[in-house]
C-alpha cells in the first residue's frame, strides 16, 4: 500500500458515496448510508485502516485527504437530506390536509323538560320571598300521605287521590306532595317557609289532561300569626310574575282534608282575558292552584302547637302551569319524550 493508492481509494469512495447520497430514495435509507459510510466501522474507516502501512511523513497528507473526503461526503448528506426531508413535508401536509374552512359540526344541546323549567321557574320566584327547595320521598306510608293530613283510613276524602300501593305493606307511591308538609314540620322549627317540589303517582285512566305520573310544588309557611291574606298576597305576587303583572286573581271554595279553609286560587283566563273562551271553560278563570290554612290536627301531628302557630299550605301541577303558559293541549305530551317537543324548551 503507498500514498498514490490509499489516497485513490479515497477519492473513489467519495464519488461513489456522492453518488449514493444523492440516490437516497428517503430519509431512512439515508440515515443508514450514512452510518455505512462515516460510522465506526463504516467503509471510511477501513479504508484509514491502510494508513498505519504507510512511511510516517506520508500520513499526515492522508489524513488531509481523509477530511475533505468525510466533509465532502458529509456535505452531500445533509443536502440530500434536506431535500428529502421538505419533500417528505409537503407529502405529509398534502396527506393531513385540513380545510380551516370546512363550517363545524353544530353541538347539539340538550334543553330543560317543561316539567322542570315550569318548577325552575316557580322555585325562582318563591326564593324571593324567602322559601327553600326541600325534597321529600316518593314512596312514602299511608300514614303520612293520608292520616297525618286528616285523611283516617276509610274516609270518603280518599277517593280524591286513587292511589298506587307498592309491596312494603303500609306504602305506597305518594299521590301528592302534601305528605311533605308532615316531613318538614317534624323536622324544622318555625318560621317555616318551604317549597316541595316532586314526582306524584295516582292510578288514572291516561287522557289529555290526567296521567299517572306527574310532578307537583308544594308551598308551606308556618309562623306565628300567618293568615289568609298572606297567603293572597304572596299567590298575587306570584300569577304576576309567573303569568304577567296586573293579571286579575281570585279566591273560590274549595275542599282538602288537610287546610281549613281551603280555596282554590284562580288567575283571570290567559287566552280570552275574562269574556271566557274554549280555553277556560266559558268562565274566564283559570285554576291554578288549590291551597288553605293548614288545618290544626296537621300542625299536630307535625309536632306544632296549632294555639301558637298557624300557617298555609298549596300545592301547584307545573305541567299544567307549563300548559298555560306555552299554549300546550296534551298533558300526555309531557311524558312521551317526543324530542321534537322537549326540544323547544328552555
Ligand atoms: N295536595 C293537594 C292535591 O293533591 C293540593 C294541595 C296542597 C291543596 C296543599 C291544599 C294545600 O290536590
Amino acid at each position: 500500500m503507498d500514498l498514490a493508492q490509499l489516497t485513490g481509494d479515497l477519492e473513489d469512495l467519495r464519488s461513489e458515496a456522492m453518488a449514493q447520497a444523492a440516490a437516497a430514495p428517503d430519509s431512512a435509507a439515508l440515515e443508514a448510508l450514512e452510518i455505512e459510510l462515516l460510522g465506526k466501522r463504516g467503509r471510511l474507516t477501513a479504508v484509514l485502516r491502510g494508513i498505519g502501512a504507510l512511511p510516517a511523513e506520508d500520513r499526515p497528507r492522508v489524513g488531509a485527504v481523509a477530511n475533505t473526503v468525510r466533509e465532502g461526503i458529509e456535505a452531500a448528506i445533509r443536502h440530500r437530506g434536506k431535500s428529502l426531508r421538505g419533500g417528505e413535508l409537503d407529502a405529509r401536509l398534502a396527506r393531513e390536509r385540513v380545510d380551516v374552512t370546512t363550517p363545524g359540526r353544530p353541538i347539539r344541546r340538550g334543553s330543560l323538560h317543561p316539567s322542570l323549567e315550569a318548577m325552575a321557574d316557580i322555585a325562582a320566584i318563591f326564593a324571593q320571598f324567602g322559601f327553600v327547595v326541600v325534597e321529600s320521598p316518593e314512596i312514602e306510608d299511608d300514614r303520612t300521605n293520608f292520616q297525618m293530613l286528616n285523611i283516617p283510613p276509610d274516609h270518603p276524602a280518599r277517593d280524591l287521590w286513587d292511589t298506587l300501593y307498592v309491596d312494603l305493606p303500609g306504602h305506597l307511591l305518594r299521590t301528592h306532595t302534601s305528605p311533605g308538609q308532615i316531613r318538614v314540620m317534624q323536622s324544622m322549627a318555625p318560621p317555616i317557609r318551604v317549597l316541595l317540589p316532586g314526582r306524584c303517582f295516582r292510578y288514572e285512566a291516561v287522557d289529555a289532561s290526567h296521567g299517572f305520573e306527574f310532578f307537583q310544588v308544594e308551598g308551606l309557611m308556618v309562623d306565628e300569626g300567618t293568615t289568609l291574606a298572606d297567603l293572597k298576597g304572596l299567590l298575587d305576587q306570584f300569577a304576576h310574575a309567573m303569568f304577567g303583572a296586573g293579571k286579575r286573581t281570585r279566591f273560590r271554595p274549595g275542599y282538602y282534608p288537610f287546610t281549613e279553609p281551603s280555596v282554590a286560587f284562580d288567575v283571570e283566563c290567559l287566552v280570552c282575558g275574562g269574556p271566557g273562551c274554549a280555553a277556560c271553560g266559558r268562565t274566564g278563570w283559570l285554576t291554578i292552584l288549590g291551597a288553605g290554612m293548614v288545618h290544626p290536627v296537621v300542625l299536630q301531628y307535625g309536632g306544632l302547637d296549632p294555639e301558637r302557630y298557624q300557617g298555609f299550605a298549596f300545592g301547584m301541577g307545573p305541567e299544567r302551569i307549563s300548559m298555560l303558559k306555552h299554549g300546550i293541549t296534551d298533558l300526555r305530551l309531557f311524558m312521551e319524550n317526543d324530542l321534537r317537543f322537549l326540544g323547544q324548551f328552555r
